[in-house]
């Protein structure tokens, strides 16, 4: 089988020969788009793939429709949001993610990211500390029980917001209110897939309903924040705060507008670590070779 890698922000070195020693080495082929620029590259590198490894790459249906022997795509790392699970279901193509295998690089970045916010980006002034101050988890998936631990060591209060009921979460603070979660803590960070569901949820009346000196930690995806809301209540409030792994749409005008109120990161690198990269590469291959040598479909998401 020919299972391509198409990465148009590559994964490091190590992982890349990791991956292809488990390919290799379970008799399949591997082949390599990296760095591409055009969908053009993708469109012809699937042409004979029978299984795609990506990140946040995006597998549309004309991808998936120029792919005629595609029978997986795995996700290498937690959201798929980039790939089109209709057409591929249509077409009978399993996807899978590797959930929880980049989660600790995310929780780190989130954890810089609060300090990054709290002195100024480090620029002179005078900031904040974190300890006493509350953080509140929005989703407490993978991510967000690593941000919580974290947290905690650092001395913060930890509120979660979970919509199940489970017996892991007993030993925590936990909220099922997300106006509850926005107006009592100091910090809150995002770790909520994109869906339908949570795309612009986080809007103007939960911002705006933060404690004075809030601040909003978004390692998850840009759409789950309203932009008009975000706007707007930064607007009004020169006290908040809002940091980003993936820029608004409007970042540069924000920027230009409120200052060190607003931070994104210049390219998405929640999972831009080697162990990051290594753990979900070398884990996607697996999931790929055991695919093809015994149908297990444990990380499928479009059943
Ligand atoms: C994820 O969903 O796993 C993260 O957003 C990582 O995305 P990346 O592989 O594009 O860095």
């Amino acid at each position: 089988m020919k299972i391509l890698v198409a990465t148009e922000k590559p994964f490091a070195g190590a992982a890349v020969n990791g991956i292809r020693e488990i390919v290799e080495g379970a008799g399949h082929e591997l082949a390599l788009l990296e760095k591409y620029t055009e969908k053009e590259q993708l469109l012809a590198a699937v042409a004979d793939a029978d299984a795609l490894i990506v990140r946040s790459d995006k597998v549309t249906a004309e991808v998936v429709e120029a792919a005629k022997q595609l029978k997986i795509v795995v996700r290498a790392g937690a959201g798929y949001d980039n790939v089109d699970l209709n057409a591929c279901t249509a077409k009978h193509v399993v996807v899978e993610n590797t959930p929880g295998q980049n989660s600790n690089a995310v929780a780190e970045l989130a954890i810089g990211l609060m300090i990054y916010m709290s002195r100024n980006q480090f620029t002179p002034g005078t900031g904040c500390e974190l300890s006493d101050k509350t953080i509140g988890i929005q989703g407490f998936g993978n991510i967000g029980q690593l941000v919580a631990k974290k947290a905690v060591a650092l001395g913060m209060n930890v509120l979660i917001f979970t919509n199940e009921i489970k017996e892991k979460h007993n030993r925590w603070n936990t909220t099922f209110s997300l106006q509850k979660l926005y107006s009592t803590c100091d910090f809150i960070s995002v770790n909520i897939p994109a869906t339908p569901f949570t795309k612009n949820s986080v809007n103007y009346d939960l911002i705006s309903a933060m404690p004075k000196g809030g601040c909003i930690i978004n390692t998850a995806r840009k759409e789950i924040i309203c932009e008009d809301g975000l706007e707007q209540a930064l607007a009004e409030r020169p006290d908040l705060k809002y940091a980003t792994d993936i820029a608004p749409v409007r970042y540069a005008e924000m920027k230009e507008k409120f200052g060190k109120q607003i931070y994104a990161t210049p390219k998405k690198q929640g999972a831009e670590t080697a162990e990051a990269n290594m753990n979900a590469g070398l884990a996607a291959a697996n999931q790929i070779v055991n695919y093809f040598a015994t149908g297990c479909t444990k990380f499928q998401v479009n059943k």
